[in-house]
């Protein structure tokens, strides 16, 4: 989603800005532009599509010398909401070419400002919701504001969620900045200062990191900054040291991301287990934290693949712990008044920290009284740092749009919540904990053998790689996976998938199988496997294609399925419990090498954004 990027106090500001868009760049946009000040002219550079289209206009500009060596500049990579993709509505807007702006968000009152800024002879350029920004600001320094008052009454005007920049040619050494629900990192250098979207967009030029809260404002000078909270106090906030992630952020030989982080999960697993498990079998939860001092109802809110982990976790948690589990999509938590009647503790699961909706349920959750958790893979990011008590994946960044081994990581957790929480209410003897923890311990090389499953997955890429549509089936444990494997196929292949319990087919879905399309089913031997074979040999009467990713007592009781992408051998216990898990990885394997066979954009699919921070 949108990413902000801005530099002040550093020649060459405007290339070090295009190196900080380039770091965000996985979030997903569709156009990106740069302005600065040099010699008290505003100049900008925009472009439609990818970031190169926008670094090529630059080197040309600057080697023309029509675009002027700077020390302040600001940057943006749009992912549209409010206007189509174009120049005119890419960022940074400006107003009479005097004030620049890059933002993220939605300033959800636009349409009322836009009239009245319209009727006050301002000339709107763009279709954005942005553009009333720089319009405001030109507004009120008109009227006489420093750059800090015309901040301020821009603020007192609009309604949304937003992170923004201001950069103004009356005030060429200053930039205004606030935040209201977007993430934003300001950055400490020596004689300089920064701005990004998230701390990794400026890890080439500082470690020294200043999250605003929400409804801060704050003046940044290249010796000075100045915050203040959303009632003009002056405040400040903490400075943290980051680590520069720029030795992690590499395809590691791969050709894509996603590629990359499918393979390495036996890796990183390990990494997310470790935190949790010590001596064999103790789970470092600390369950009174995490609001369990009793036996009481979880609720889980999280969206899209996240939402999905926490759909397999309500599974496993009923069933290991007998504690009763409600899932919510996070869009849907907030505005339908929900009961917390029997429940103390609520559970957000995010890769990225920053999903808006998340962020919102999190919040409401608060309000509503409860403990609030997260399971998260970005430390420091706004979910993480208001939860009262996260558990980290520790799966490394996730660059690649299509979520994979964050997905299997925050399984990892929600199985061991479930181990901890049937230990804590005595749900699970100490041999069932020990051999619950052996099981965990046994997934890196179980993840491992998943992965050689590759070659039979291509071939059914192959086959289905042209098919209109395709349905994805599981029962029990898997029919979450269903729905992960259907949402990782649409997004990266565009091929339109659905996901289906298996059980549920007969109650309408069976309407869409006609002559040819792939019903996909995820299948296990854990005692029901008859069942979900009768619902493929339904199917399969009526000419679907049938594939069936299975162990081989499920495959040979399927002789009619077309074709077969036959798992590896594994003790029947780790089998059944951990059926998500292993099964996430021809999920992902098979979204893959579709979209590779279709040659769209696997790390960053159209219209998608990694960090979805607007509602
Ligand atoms: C799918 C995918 C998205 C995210 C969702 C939540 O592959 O990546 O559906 O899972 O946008 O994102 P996080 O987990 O960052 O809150």
């Amino acid at each position: 989603m949108c990413g902000v990027v801005a530099v002040l106090g550093k020649e060459n500001a405007s290339q070090l800005v295009v190196e900080g868009l380039k770091k965000l760049e996985y979030r997903g946009y569709d156009s990106a532009g740069i302005a600065s000040v040099s010699q008290g002219l505003l100049q900008t550079i925009k472009s439609e599509g990818k970031l190169v289209n926008l670094t090529q206009k630059l080197h040309r500009s600057t080697k023309e010398k029509l675009y002027l060596n700077n020390s302040i500049a600001v940057g943006h990579t749009r992912w549209a909401t409010h206007g189509n993709i174009s120049f005119e509505n890419a960022h940074p807007l400006t107003s009479e070419n005097k004030i620049a702006i890059v933002h993220n968000g939605i300033i959800e009152n636009f349409e009322i400002l836009k009239k009245d800024l319209t009727s006050l002879g301002y000339n709107f350029k763009s279709k954005t919701d942005t553009e009333v920004l720089p319009h405001l600001f030109m507004k009120y320094i008109k009227l006489g504001n420093d750059l800090l008052e015309a901040g301020r009454l821009v603020l007192k005007d609009i309604k949304g969620a937003f992170a923004f920049v201001a950069m103004s040619v009356d005030f060429p050494n200053q930039l205004f900045v606030s935040r209201n629900s977007s993430p934003l990192a300001i950055g400490l250098g020596d004689n300089a200062k920064f701005i990004g979207s998230d701390a990794h967009s400026i890890d080439h030029l500082t470690q020294r990191i200043i999250y605003l809260e929400d409804g801060d404002h704050a003046l940044l000078k290249i010796n000075n900054l100045d915050i203040f909270d959303k009632d003009y106090k002056k405040v400040s906030r903490k400075i943290i040291n980051i680590h520069a992630e720029i030795g992690l952020i590499t395809k590691g030989g791969y050709n894509h991301f996603m590629e990359k982080e499918i393979f390495e999960q036996t890796v990183v697993l390990p990494q997310t287990t470790s935190s949790f498990i010590k001596n064999k079998s103790e789970i470092v939860i600390d369950f009174d934290k995490f609001g369990f001092k009793k036996k009481q109802s979880l609720i889980i809110c999280a969206a899209g693949t996240s939402y999905y982990a926490g759909m397999v976790g309500k599974y496993w948690i009923e069933q290991i712990a007998d504690i009763p589990v409600i899932v919510d999509l996070a869009s849907e938590y907030r505005y339908r008044k929900p009961s917390i009647f029997g429940q103390s503790s609520m559970l957000v699961i995010s890769q990225s920290g920053e999903s808006l909706d998340t962020l919102m349920a999190l919040r409401y959750g608060k309000e509503l009284g409860l403990k609030t958790n997260a399971i998260v893979n970005v430390e420091g990011s706004t979910i993480d740092r208001e939860v009262d008590y996260s558990l980290y994946t520790r799966v490394g960044p996730e660059i690649g749009v299509a979520s994979t081994k964050s997905f299997t990581s925050q399984l990892v957790i929600l199985f061991l919540i479930a181990v901890g929480l049937g230990k804590r209410f005595n749900n699970l003897k100490t041999f069932q904990i020990k051999k619950k923890c052996q099981l965990m311990n046994m997934l890196p090389s179980a993840v491992a053998n998943m992965l050689e499953t590759e070659n039979q997955i291509k071939l059914v890429a192959k086959n289905i790689k042209n098919s209109k549509s395709v349905i994805f089936l599981g029962r029990g444990l898997l029919y979450p996976l269903a729905l992960e494997g259907a949402l990782k196929l649409k997004e990266i292949s565009y091929i339109h998938a659905e996901g289906f319990a298996a059980g549920e087919m007969k109650h309408g879905p069976i309407a869409l199988i006609e002559e040819n399309v792939p019903v996909i089913m995820f299948l296990i031997s854990d005692g029901n496997e008859n069942k979900s074979i009768s619902n493929l040999q339904e199917a399969h009467s009526r000419g679907a294609k049938i594939i069936l990713i299975a162990d081989k007592k499920c495959i040979d009781k399927a002789p009619f399925a077309h074709f077969t992408v036959e798992i590896p051998d594994f003790e029947n216990e780790f089998q059944s419990s951990l059926s998500p898990l292993l099964m996430s990885i021809p999920a992902q394997l098979l979204a893959f090498h579709v979209a590779k066979e279709r040659g769209t954009d696997v790390d960053q699919p159209r219209n998608l954004a990694k960090s979805v921070t607007v509602e």
